[in-house]
């Protein structure tokens, strides 16, 4: 693992009602009372309209947990029927956006330029990007993945001016391995780890923390954390229930005391 302190944000996609949300961040939020993640930065990506009741509960009960938002509009306001903009977000609270995730690039039209914009438009609002990468099954069956990767990067980071460059975070997400039960192993997460390190060195973004997202759970967190270099995990399906999102907390808090 590297010396960074971690970072596991919990992506709810579609799920969850505010109901739903609040009773999960309320279990959440006492398990890690019980016994706090000392060492891990821990965001929740919650539907937008769960995030107003999701932000008031962490404020009241005091909860270690940020805010963060599954996308969001480029634009300030305006003629965007359905669409949500980050003064919105921030007004609720919200410190992190996840910018680009595959989904929204594949079902809904995100073109390369609309993450180039979206990234540019969260970080000079002052919030945290976390921009997705990350290839498909072809394209790392025919060993492009690291071109198709760095396009992506290229692409979505260029022109962003130099002062913003701390408020951005990579998420390397294969999507063979999103919502798939398969894994990327330790080694394939350590290369890619290694690689966007050094492309992002290279445009000179050296804080910027790289995590892993793809089927990571309570079983494999552990093991992925300890051997592949990464910064943290952006969490799907296993951050839909209080037990498995605190055990892979967990696994990255014993893991960072361990080897700091
Ligand atoms: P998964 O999703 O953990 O369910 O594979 C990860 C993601 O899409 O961010």
């Amino acid at each position: 693992m590297s010396a960074r302190r971690p970072l596991v944000i919990g992506n709810w996609k579609m799920n969850l009602d505010f109901v739903e949300g609040l009773h999960l961040v309320q279990q959440l939020g006492v398990l890690m009372k019980n016994r706090p993640v000392e060492h891990v930065d821990v965001v929740v990506a919650a539907p937008f309209v769960d995030l107003r009741s999701v932000s008031s509960i962490v404020e009241s009960e005091r909860f270690a947990i940020a805010l963060g938002a599954q996308h969001v509009n480029a634009h300030e306001n305006g003629p965007h029927t359905g669409e949500i903009s980050t003064s919105m977000l921030k007004r609720l609270n919200v410190e992190w956006v996840i910018v680009g995730h595959s989904e929204r690039r594949m079902h809904y039209a995100m073109s390369e330029e609309i993450v180039r914009e979206t990234l540019a438009a969260v970080v000079r609002a002052g919030q945290h990007a976390v921009l997705c990468v990350g290839e498909e099954l072809s394209i790392r069956e025919n060993a492009t993945y690291h071109e198709h990767v760095t396009a992506q990067l290229t692409s979505a980071l260029h022109g962003l001016e130099e002062r913003f460059h701390d408020l951005v975070t990579v998420a390397y997400e294969p999507l063979w391995a999103i919502g798939t039960g398969v894994n990327a192993t330790s080694d394939q997460v350590r290369e890619m780890t290694t690689f966007l390190r050094a492309e992002l060195h290279e445009r000179s973004f050296t804080s910027a923390k790289v995590i892993y997202g793809g089927s990571v759970n309570s079983d494999n967190a552990a093991s992925l954390i300890a051997e592949s270099d990464i910064d943290g995990f952006l969490v799907g399906g296993a951050s839909l229930k209080a037990e498995s999102f605190y055990a892979i907390l967990r696994a990255c808090d014993d893991c960072y005391a361990v080897k700091r």
